[in-house]
């Protein structure tokens, strides 16, 4: 096998489809444009659904490129010799053109010619698709592989399980693929040892996938208007594997991030285990992070979505990073040397250059900051653990307060031999996500330039309504969410059925002679529980017995808030609902308007 730099493969790999017809395209962004059932880009094919589907694409209908992946559904793996968050995908397509009888040849050209990868031919198996009910046997593709000169037994049926892929989403095009494996000095697990076992015999290099159906939401298989090729090369395992490497971090690629861990750590890459599997937890999730951050859709950490899940990695690695000894600001450092690393092939990691930065920086601080009180705290609940296991408040107080993402305190739990109530946990997260759009309606506000009076009247009728609720629905309805916007006042609350038109009337009715009955808006500050005591209604939980306004307006509503309120409810105008309608599940939702 001859070695080969990483950079050579992606212009091998290029070049080879180039001439044999293919258009170079970039990678697409790494998040996902019109698709909402993945937060990131998982596969190559993924951007080119639409065209796999029989949409014209404007380089033709062969194209190639070396796409940007993001897979984060074996995070905990992380740390072994061959799992990644990120990798590089190179590959292939036919958008209805040629077919099976074209692309195995040529995969066999690329790996096994000298002029491209040479892998020796007897080092290679390969695998087809057995057939069942939805799709036949894929023979044609096993008679190819044959008439290379593959001997029988080093071609291999297996079922949907194995050799069956896609859709990257919930529905979409996918088929029957044949997948291509370098066989291993490992000797065989047992007689049945074959590419669909894990015994590390067989790795795999290359993916041809045969896409003909379009999964539907029914799951049931509807054939394409065209036979599509999509195939998939991993660069990290392929670059692996070339060099006879153990590990994918053994390659060039991983070698300045490691290096720099260790100029940073003063510890040795492969002294022992713990101290490997930590180099390459950080080396992973920082340039993976780099590659979130620095696209051009890139997104700053946050608690949803993709920004959740960058969140979440640069949080372990700084995790990882601080057991390492790496010095504050170390995920920078590191991130410097991906950018340099992969600027040529990924310019937006220069132009984002400074984002990337900046937003590193700041979640490595807003962490760092709390992470050793949060161990100290996760220490004292250990100690108190009953049944072995951390219950859901406990997790969500670790989660809320330090920013331990609930998938830290597993592992943190399993270190310990305990396990995590997730769904105690669970369920105090939507409590808390139906306050916090409460929460996010006072940033909103907060940001206003001129807090307006309209909000601020607004947001006093939004008291008044939620009292008038409980006196006319009762006091099991609580808030679930709020917005208000210079035009409207938007209130979510429990309540399991639709209100009536004498329901309604009698609310607006009630917010409306408080209103007229022009009590003064008055703010005390208490503890929690004083609030409670005296009868106030809130949202807001106390664990500290921090001090809360508690906002009254005379014996109608008092309530925690934040304000800012008007000074008085005849300052309001006439109240009035527009609609009420459900939200979800056991929610109901009103918007309402002061007229004046
Ligand atoms: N889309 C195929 C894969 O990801 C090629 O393996």
């Amino acid at each position: 096998m001859k070695s080969l730099h990483s950079s050579q493969l992606r212009s091998l790999f290029l070049k080879f489809f180039q001439d044999h017809g293919h258009a170079v395209i970039s990678s697409a962004s790494i998040i996902p444009e019109n698709d909402p059932t993945v937060l990131f880009t998982t596969a190559g094919m993924h951007p080119l659904v639409p065209y796999l589907m029989g949409a014209k694409h404007p380089a033709g209908n062969r194209l190639c490129d070396v796409q940007k992946c993001v897979r984060t559904g074996d995070i905990d793996d992380v740390g072994d010799f061959s799992h990644l968050t990120f990798f590089e995908m190179l590959g292939n397509w036919s958008l209805g053109d040629y077919f099976k009888e074209q692309m195995i040849p040529w995969s066999w050209e690329f790996l096994t010619s000298p002029e491209y990868l040479g892998l020796p031919k007897e080092r290679l198996a390969f695998s087809v698709f057995a057939g069942d009910d939805d799709c036949p046997r894929d023979e044609e593709s096993a008679r190819l592989w044959r008439s290379m000169g593959v001997p029988e037994e080093r071609v291999f049926y297996l079922p949907k399980e194995n050799n069956w892929w896609g859709p990257a989403g919930l529905t979409g095009p996918c088929g029957p693929d044949t997948e291509m494996f370098i066989i291993t000095d490992k000797e065989p697990c047992g007689p049945d040892c074959s590419p669909a076992c894990s015994c590390g015999r067989y790795l795999e290099i290359w993916n041809d996938v045969f896409m003909q159906y379009n999964k539907q939401a029914d799951g049931s298989f509807a054939p394409l208007a065209q036979k599509n090729v999509d195939t998939g090369m991993g660069l990290e395992r392929t670059i692996c594997v070339l060099n006879g490497k153990k590990s994918v971090y053994d390659t060039d690629l991983f070698e300045g991030i490691l290096g720099k861990i260790a100029e940073l750590s003063g510890k040795r890459y492969g002294s022992d285990e713990e101290t490997t599997r930590a180099f390459r937890i950080v080396a992973d999730h920082i340039r993976t992070a780099t590659f979130i951050l620095g696209d051009d859709r890139g997104v700053a950490p946050s608690n949803v979505d993709q920004g959740y899940v960058l969140r979440r990695l640069i949080r372990r690695a700084v995790r990882y990073g601080m057991g390492l000894g790496l010095p504050e600001g170390f995920t920078g450092e590191i991130a410097q040397v991906i950018i340099e690393q992969y600027r040529e092939p990924y310019p937006e990691l220069e132009r984002n250059r400074h984002f990337v930065l900046e937003q590193l920086a700041l979640e490595e601080t807003r962490f760092a900051k709390t992470l050793k009180q949060g161990t100290r705290e996760f220490e004292k609940l250990v100690a108190r653990v009953q049944n072995e296991t951390i219950d859901g408040e406990s997790a969500f107080h670790l989660y809320d307060t330090y920013g331990f993402p609930v998938e830290m305190t597993l592992e943190l739990a399993k270190e310990k031999g305990l396990a995590v109530d997730l769904e105690g946990f669970q369920e105090r997260f939507r409590q808390h996500q139906a306050t916090s759009q409460a929460g996010a309606e006072q940033r909103f506000k907060g940001g206003l330039a001129d807090h307006s009076d309209e909000t601020a009247r607004l947001h006093t009728a939004t008291h008044l309504l939620h009292a008038a609720l409980r006196k006319v629905l009762g006091p099991e309805v609580a808030q679930k969410g709020s917005n208000i916007t210079a035009e409207r006042l938007r209130f979510d609350f429990s309540f399991g059925r639709k209100m009536t038109p004498e329901e309604i009337t009698a609310v607006e009715q009630l917010v409306n002679e408080a209103i007229q009955a022009k009590y003064p808006i008055t703010c005390e500050e208490m503890t929690v529980a004083d609030a409670k005591e005296h009868g106030a209604i809130g949202l807001f939980e106390s664990r500290y017995g921090e001090l809360v306004k508690v906002y009254s307006m005379g014996p109608f509503s008092k309530e925690i808030c934040g304000g800012p309120h008007a000074g008085n409810t005849g300052d309001l105008g006439r109240f009035k609902i527009q609609k009420e309608e459900s939200s979800s599940a056991g929610v109901r939702r009103i918007k309402a308007v002061i007229q004046s």
